[in-house]
């Protein structure tokens, strides 16, 4: 979407709790990357990812919002 943004150059490491839904920004203007923050609504840009994990673990969240396996990074910021 044109509103959209990149929100960084790099991924942000997070330890996700299992079973929590998260809000993972997909629009690039959240100040709390790589979480949306509501940000998208004054944008007029694209709604958050809401995504869960079944196992708490450690992952690599991207910011740049290029990646084609979202919210993974997968080293489209490059
Ligand atoms: S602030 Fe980017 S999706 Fe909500």
């Amino acid at each position: 979407m044109e509103n959209n943004t990149r929100g960084g150059d790099a991924p942000v490491k997070c330890e996700l709790e299992a079973n929590k839904n998260y809000a993972w920004c997909t629009c690039g203007h959240s100040e709390n990357q790589p979480f949306c923050n509501g940000a998208h609504k004054t944008a007029k840009a694209t709604t958050p990812l809401i995504f869960s994990v079944e196992e708490e673990k450690t992952a690599f969240l991207c910011t740049c919002k290029l990646t084609k396996n979202p919210p993974y990074c997968d080293g489209s910021h490059n």
